[in-house]
């Protein structure tokens, strides 16, 4: 469970202070599905980064499942990171001299687990309609494509919770359901927690709980 209480952030720009995030109350139980829609510049990306440990807050605490993420060192912190959350950005970030099949595999690299990952990855390319695709680099994927390994790479590592940015974003109809629909079944079937800031009104209407993000603020829906 996602438990966040009362968190704020506020960045300096020159002498002018944003309040990004502004006394947010969260709760998320354990393979919710949950969606934030808001403006551009309402503090979605920012709350997100403190919900997943990236960006600390300057008050309020986010626990998750028991631990307090800014009680517990940096080391640990990061460890807990890699064990549970993985999250999926609007923009694909493959590594352009590995082939499809390589960058889905490429956070196990630093996996302890000796899980064979390679049936798992192609499973995975699988899911996302690419393996005709698994031995192609980036450069020779359409924008579209490349989004779909990031996010069969974002599921590699058997995260418990997605945070996902803006995930289809700019993507066409038809690939937006498809990836969708991968959400949901990974959602249903591993119980995977997902969150996910969105504009399309097709995804948070197919969402357990919705959230409107406004000057930092969040409401239910
Ligand atoms: N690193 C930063 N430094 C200064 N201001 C920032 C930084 N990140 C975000 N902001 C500001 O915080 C506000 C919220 O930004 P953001 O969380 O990216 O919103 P959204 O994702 O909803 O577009 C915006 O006014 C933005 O300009
Ligand atoms: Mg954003």
């Amino acid at each position: 469970m996602i438990e966040v209480k009362n968190i704020s952030k506020t960045y300096k720009a020159g002498s002018e202070l944003i309040k990004a995030v502004d006394g947010v109350d969260l709760k998320i139980d354990q393979g919710e599905f949950t969606s934030i829609v808001g403006h551009s510049g309402s503090g979605k990306t920012t709350l997100l980064s403190l919900i997943g440990g990236l960006t600390k807050p300057d008050s309020g605490t986010v626990v998750i499942d028991g631990t307090d993420l800014w009680s517990i060192s940096d080391d640990d912190l990061s460890e807990f990171r890699n064990l549970k959350i993985n999250f999926i950005y609007q923009f694909a970030s493959l590594i352009p001299t590995l082939n499809v099949l390589e960058n889905v595999m490429l956070p196990t690299a630093f996996s302890k687990s000796d899980e064979p990952f390679e049936d798992y990855a192609r499973e995975l390319i699988e899911m996302v309609k690419l393996t005709d695709k698994v031995n192609s680099f980036p450069s020779q994927l359409s924008g579209g494509q490349q989004r779909r390994v990031a996010i069969a790479r974002a599921f590699i590592n058997r995260p418990e919770i997605i945070l996902a940015d803006e995930p289809t974003g700019d993507l066409d109809e038809e690939t937006e359901s498809e990836i969708l629909g991968l959400f949901h079944n990974m959602n249903e079937n591993q119980k995977i927690t997902f969150l996910i800031v969105t504009h399309s009104t097709d995804i948070a209407r197919g969402c357990n709980k919705r959230y409107r993000m406004s000057q930092g603020v969040l409401k239910s829906e």
